[in-house]
């Protein structure tokens, strides 16, 4: 089954990245109150980062390593953040997992975009990647991305350390997961799919 590269919510529009979104990103990442919660992103943030960013993602979503999304808004289409999956691969592979992770501008914080966009994600990950496990890492003070992360199903799994490059500092976090079996049943309690899983 292809893998869309556009996927759409009530609100929003997720579609791969442009080099033209390079300004976006560095306006919405150049801001330590978005950052600070992120391992992986450098304060300050600038154009050359979030260009070589892009072409990163490009790169790794036609490898079938990461599948980063920019979130937009509609109609309009206006960038407020991005989403992805990242496909772990460990050396010997019991299932196939990916951990999730997003960030939204700080403007748009606080109207729901972050669970809407990640419940497209998660759907996306089992039922178009085939995925049997999605994981995510959160800082536990981080209350806001907790709520977002249990209200989709995602379970504590355990603790583990992540460097965290703008702060300059390494810190405990918590793991999280779901599995496919769990999701697959409470989309049942829920509604019935539109495509089979
Ligand atoms: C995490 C993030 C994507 C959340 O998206 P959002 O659209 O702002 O989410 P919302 O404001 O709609 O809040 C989601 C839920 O958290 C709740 N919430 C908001 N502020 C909260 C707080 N301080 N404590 C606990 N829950 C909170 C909301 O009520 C909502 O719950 P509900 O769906 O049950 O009503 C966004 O805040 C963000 O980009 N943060 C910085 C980057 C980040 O933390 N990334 C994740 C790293 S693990």
């Amino acid at each position: 089954m292809a893998i869309p590269e556009r996927l759409e919510t009530r609100r929003l529009l997720l579609r791969r990245h442009r080099p033209e979104d390079a300004p976006a990103l560095v306006r919405a990442l150049d801001n330590w109150a978005v950052v600070k919660w992120l391992a992986e992103v450098p304060l300050p943030y600038t154009l050359e980062q979030a260009l070589d960013w892009i072409a990163l993602t490009r790169t790794a979503w036609q490898q079938g390593r990461d599948y980063q999304l920019l979130i937009t808004l509609k109609p309009g289409g206006t960038v407020i953040g991005q989403i992805g999956l990242r496909v772990d691969t460990p050396f010997e592979p019991v299932e196939r997992s990916a951990e999730l992770g997003y960030w939204l501008a700080e403007a748009d914080w606080g109207h729901g975009y972050g669970p809407e966009a990640a419940g497209a994600m998660v759907d996306f990950g089992f039922r178009r990647l085939g995925l049997d496990r999605i994981r995510a890492t959160c800082l536990p003070d981080n209350h806001r991305s907790l709520t977002v992360l249990t209200g989709l199903g995602l379970r504590p799994a355990g603790k583990t350390w992540l460097h965290f490059v703008a702060r300059g500092a390494t810190l405990e976090v918590l793991e999280l997961s779901l599995d496919r079996a769990t999701w697959r049943a409470s989309m049942r309690a829920d509604t019935a799919p539109a495509d089979p899983v």
